[in-house]
């Protein structure tokens, strides 16, 4: 594995008080437009496999899953109880501050997918939360980070805040490299085509090698 381009600094906040602090008001909002929300929906649909375990990961009280996909099972892993208790898509939730504890309290080979939607900008230890992402996944699990532009500034890391639309997926693809051991590293542009104004959609997900 090649070496980490990684420093400390990289992961430092404006915003260093514990996760736990900001996060005890739910916030009942959604991070990107009505277009958006409408793409990540279909994007879901074309790639996420069907009737499968899947993971949430940095979860609220939306998960916009589309809402003829079938599923075994949806898992909420995030911060604000209240917030995952009003999600109508998940099956169940766990509360877990990954910034303090990047191990993931679940049992190896659990998931077939695991989602990151709107939310990678404000992990601190990423590369060890991919990792353990890639022990909870099923052999040739898909692990799908998707981003827009934009953030709590106060909570995203620094390195991400000095980063554009296009370096986002490659800090993303190293966090792939970095953890080592997936496959097929792929970044997609699924901006949605909308006459006015839409947030932007892009993705970058990996499998499990
Ligand atoms: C911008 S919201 C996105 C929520 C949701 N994924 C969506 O698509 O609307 C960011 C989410 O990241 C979660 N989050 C932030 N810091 C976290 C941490 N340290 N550990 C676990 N989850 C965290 C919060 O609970 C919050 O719901």
């Amino acid at each position: 594995m090649a070496e980490s381009p990684f420093l400390p600094e990289h992961f430092a906040r404006l915003d260093e008080d514990p996760d736990p602090v900001f996060y005890d008001m739910p916030r009942k909002v959604v991070h990107i437009d009505d277009h958006a929300i409408e793409e990540v929906k279909h994007f879901f649909r074309d790639t996420l496999p069907s009737d499968g375990v899947i993971l949430d990961l940095m979860s609220s009280w939306r998960s916009h899953w589309p809402p003829d996909m079938p599923k075994q099972k949806l898992v909420g892993l995030g911060m604000n109880a209240e917030e995952m208790s009003e999600n109508p898509d998940l099956d169940d939730f766990v509360i877990h501050d990954l910034n303090s504890n990047p191990l993931l309290p679940f049992e190896e080979a659990t998931f077939d997918a695991v989602v990151v939607t709107v939310s990678i900008q404000y992990m601190t230890q990423p590369v060890e939360v991919f990792r353990e992402v890639h022990r909870i996944l099923k052999p040739d699990g898909l692990f799908v980070v998707i981003y827009s532009n934009r953030m709590f500034p106060t909570k995203a890391v620094a390195i991400w805040r000095g980063l554009n639309d296009r370096q986002h997926a490659e800090l993303i693809g190293a966090y792939f490299q970095q953890a080592g051991n997936f496959t097929a590293i792929e970044a997609l542009d699924r901006t949605p085509a909308a006459s006015g104004y839409t947030d932007p959609v892009y993705v970058v997900m990996a499998r499990k090698s």
